[in-house]
């Protein structure tokens, strides 16, 4: 097993991307760090704080006094925001509403990129995110653009919000899931894109299983 060995996963909201990275993190004993978690923690503390999503140095203020860590408890990971535990939290509709406002800005990237690159350095990695093939680690081995129908993204998310006993409408779903990918696609900084030698696995009718399966398969190729 090589070292620093990286799979990158992006893909639009809800395609899979982290339930499928921690079967596969896990299967090759390999970090798995989600970089979603860390743009939904400081817009958490920045709406816990009052600070508009649209101050860019504001929030880089804000970030740079701000520790976020992820901690591995058995086969479940939490996220800690300032060594308070915001897992939880960080779902919250609020901060989904937001938080793609929050990812705009050049100055909270850059600084969160560098600290994905360093929590990348010393052991085999599994990160999803959106930049992740095209600007976090653009040499990763093995990159993955997840991509499955709105609808059935929506409907995924449906599904999970009632096993967590959370109300949902299907309308008001597809609608936040199509404005975020909007945002994540359109920005200038670092936009969703499928990145240079990605491959594409439309997710639509495949099970978790299946997919995590095709990635270990592709990955296995290059170990
Ligand atoms: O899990 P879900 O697809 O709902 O979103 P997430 O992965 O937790 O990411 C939340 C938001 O953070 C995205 O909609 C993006 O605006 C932003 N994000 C980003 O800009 N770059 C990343 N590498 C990861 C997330
Ligand atoms: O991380 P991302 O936002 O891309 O998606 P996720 O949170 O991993 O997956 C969203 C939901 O879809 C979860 O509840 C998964 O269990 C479910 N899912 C699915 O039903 N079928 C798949 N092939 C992948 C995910």
């Amino acid at each position: 097993e090589k070292r620093n060995f990286a799979i990158a996963i992006d893909g639009p909201a809800a395609a899979g991307k982290s339930t499928v990275a921690k079967i596969v993190a896990k299967k090759l004993s390999f970090l798995y760090i989600d970089t979603g978690a860390m743009y939904r923690a400081i817009t958490l503390k920045a709406l816990k704080n009052g600070i508009n999503v649209n101050n860019e140095d504001a929030l880089l203020q804000l970030l740079m006094r701000t520790k976020i860590d992820f901690l591995q408890i058995d086969s479940e990971q939490k996220v800690l925001l300032d060594d308070i535990d915001v897992t939880e939290e960080i779902r919250s509709q609020e901060v989904t509403k937001q938080v793609s406002y929050v990812a705009k800005h050049p100055k909270v990237r850059k600084e969160m990129v560098a600290r994905q690159r360093e929590m990348a350095r010393h052991k085999g990695v599994v990160m999803d995110g959106r930049d992740i093939g095209s600007q976090v680690l653009p040499d990763a081995e093995v990159k993955i653009f997840l991509v499955a129908s709105v609808e059935e993204r929506a409907k995924r998310r449906y599904e999970e919000n009632k096993r967590r006993g959370i109300p949902s409408d299907m309308e008001e779903l597809i609608k936040e899931i199509a404005l975020r990918d909007r945002i994540d696609s359109e920005r200038e900084a670092s936009p969703l894109i499928k990145a240079d030698g990605a491959i594409e696995i439309d997710t639509t009718s495949m099970t978790i299983q299946e997919v995590a399966d095709r990635i270990l398969n592709i990955a296995k190729k290059q170990l």
